[in-house]
């Protein structure tokens, strides 16, 4: 007996192989250049980390990014701005600037500075309060009040919640008149020292402060004729017996509006801290009516009103 040997057929076998071998790798080389090819890769190429890639896949606008693509220049502060809280796309060029120009300020500090437009000077360039805009109406260093304009609903301030010859907006007077008296039910008292003043009375409060201190000093505590709060009627100068104004911060009256205050739609306008922002120094007895829901909020959120206004109002 004997074997007969089966001859095997190599031929259609390596050209299987080889069919296979050409489709698999075609499918990789095609996969390869698609990637080369993509946005991620192009990012990853310039320099960007891959979580820095996916915020900017995920949240820069697509005209912007081809741009950046293109120009092949690492940006490691757009995905950082990218991800802040307040960040807005119409300030993006604006913050880049600030940034490069305060190599001491943090991503963050450039977002609410430049979205207060602190980095333009101070009444430089100023625009007009938008008073439709009434208890939110927002009064500054860059936006002020007509030489004219008057609240219309002003109303005297009895001399039972008030130093004699105050006066207030209307909606105003009642809350404070309802935080008053739960103020008062735990044994405190809240005092106005001063309230609405219109555009003369301003004028010759920060004439005098820039009279006796010099124009700078004067900036820091008083606003020029038609940029105070004071003007619009909304506004409240709180203080208790016997303390000068720099002393309320210490009261027990002060501690209670620190806690209190937003429930009846009131913010402390000028915080510590916070300086740059408002362009005023810490005054712990000024307080601003923007209703119970925006108080609450700013309040939640420990941002100053200049914040929440370019934020969320100035549309
Ligand atoms: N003291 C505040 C800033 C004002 O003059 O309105
Ligand atoms: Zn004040």
């Amino acid at each position: 007996m004997y074997q007969t040997k089966r001859r095997i057929k190599k031929g259609p076998i390596i050209i299987a192989l080889l069919i296979i071998i050409i489709g698999v790798g075609g499918f990789f080389a095609i996969k390869e250049i698609s990637y080369r090819m993509s946005d991620t890769y192009k990012l990853l190429k310039i320099g960007y980390s891959e979580q820095e890639t996916d915020i900017l896949l995920k949240k820069y606008d697509k005209e912007k990014l081809s741009k950046l693509i293109k120009d092949k220049k690492l940006e490691p502060n757009i995905p950082k701005l990218l991800q802040q809280k307040y960040y807005m796309e119409k300030n993006l060029d604006r913050y880049l600037k600030y940034l490069k120009e305060n190599t001491d300020v943090t991503v963050k500090e450039a977002v609410s500075l430049v979205n207060v437009n602190r980095d333009r000077d101070f009444y430089e360039k100023m625009e007009k309060t938008d008073t439709s805009k009434g208890d939110l109406m927002l009064v500054n260093k860059y936006y002020k009040l007509t030489k004219d304009f008057k609240p219309k609903n002003i109303v005297p301030i009895s001399n039972q919640f008030s130093y004699e010859g105050n006066e207030i907006s209307k909606q105003v007077y009642e809350k404070y008149r309802s935080m008053w008296n739960d103020a008062k039910e735990e044994g405190l008292l809240l005092i106005v020292n001063s309230s609405y003043r219109d555009y003369e009375v301003q004028d010759a409060v920060w004439k005098e402060y820039a009279e006796a201190h010099g124009e700078e000093w004067a900036d820091n505590k008083a606003a020029r004729a038609g940029s105070s709060e004071h003007e619009t009627g909304l506004a409240l100068d709180i203080v208790t017996n016997n303390v000068v104004m720099n002393e309320f911060e210490n009261t027990d009256e002060f501690k209670w509006l620190q806690k209190n205050a937003y429930k009846y739609g009131f913010i402390l306008r000028y915080p510590k801290n916070k300086e740059n922002i408002t362009g005023y120094e810490y005054e712990s007895w000024h307080y601003r009516y923007v209703g119970e829901k925006v108080a609450k909020e700013i309040h939640d959120m420990d941002i100053t009103f200049d914040e929440y206004y370019a934020y969320y109002l100035d549309k």
